[in-house]
């Protein structure tokens, strides 16, 4: 791979760019990201992540924020620049570079923000034709899930372990409901009736499942923002996951368990095929 990156302000070779070793994110994961998907060559969902991003920013007290109209054209040119027609653009902001200390440093430390492009084959996928399997393990992140932050040990330890066992991916269970996974939000459906956990602090409120409540309300399906538990996601008549990475891919087996037939959902299927079709028609 020899990729065009964006590195603060500037674009460079990937193997040339350089990150001090006492940058924040490096010696406490004291930064922030986001995923954004590319389609066509275009940005979903472009401005809801920024807003995401502004609110994580924030929430971590960061002291200084970015213009989203900067962080845009530095994404669009990485598009053009890298040729990119499917996949996503990742980008990265920590609180800077500063002595090694616990305390945050001071106020007019520069933010270090770093970005770069992935090929990926979104739309047409195994994962999507023919679902995945999930493991279920308990959830021991920190409290404030809620904020995209790059402390990603243990979602990557449940990916290790899940891939380790045979399955897919995993499900993270707090007090015997399921919170999320990984990387991407939990979803069932029961008796006509989708359900898909509240957005609190134990979870993110992903961009794709706020795009895919607006798809289901479209087609008009009933949502119930409420907690499941694994007994009732083993008895669901569907399962899925969203994320900027997995858009709408079913869920057909958990703990080696089919969810219903084991095949992927009907109403699944519907719910990926107008989230493409409104991502691809709001795409900038
Ligand atoms: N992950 N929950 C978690 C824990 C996530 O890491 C993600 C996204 C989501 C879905 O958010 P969105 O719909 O905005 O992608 C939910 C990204 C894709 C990642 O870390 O690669």
């Amino acid at each position: 791979m020899n990729r065009i990156i964006y590195l603060n302000g500037k674009f460079c070779c990937e193997t040339d760019a350089k990150i001090s070793i006492f940058d924040r994110s490096f010696l406490f994961s004291d930064s922030v990201y986001e995923v954004t998907t590319v389609l066509d060559g275009k940005m979903i969902d472009f401005d809801n992540h920024m807003k995401r991003l502004d609110r994580s920013m924030s929430e971590l007290k960061f002291s200084k924020m970015l213009d989203h109209e900067l962080i845009k054209k530095f994404h669009k040119d990485l598009i053009a620049k890298n040729n990119l027609k499917e996949g996503i653009i990742y980008l990265h902001v920590s609180r800077g570079v500063a002595d090694r200390s616990f305390n945050f440093p001071p106020k007019e430390t520069n933010l270090t923000v770093a970005a770069f492009t992935q090929e990926k084959n979104l739309i047409e996928n195994k994962e999507s034709k023919n679902g995945i399997s999930i493991m279920t393990l308990e959830d021991k992140r920190w409290k404030r899930c809620d904020i995209k932050t790059t402390q990603l040990l243990y979602p990557s330890f449940a990916k290790a372990e899940a891939y380790e066992k045979g399955f897919d991916d995993a499900w993270m269970l707090r007090d015997g409901y399921v919170s999320e996974g990984t990387s991407n939000n939990a979803w069932i459906i029961k008796s006509g009736k989708i359900l898909t956990r509240q957005a609190d602090d134990l979870i993110l409120n992903g961009i794709t499942r706020q795009s895919v409540i607006n798809c289901a309300k479209i087609l008009g399906y009933n949502i119930s923002y409420k907690g499941f538990t694994l007994t009732d996601a083993i008895s669901a008549d569907e399962a899925f996951i969203t994320s900027a990475t997995t858009f709408v891919t079913p869920v057909v087996n958990i703990n080696g368990k089919k969810i219903s037939t084991g095949k992927p959902g009907e109403f699944t299927g519907k719910l990926r095929k107008e989230y493409i079709k409104n991502s691809l028609k709001t795409a900038i």
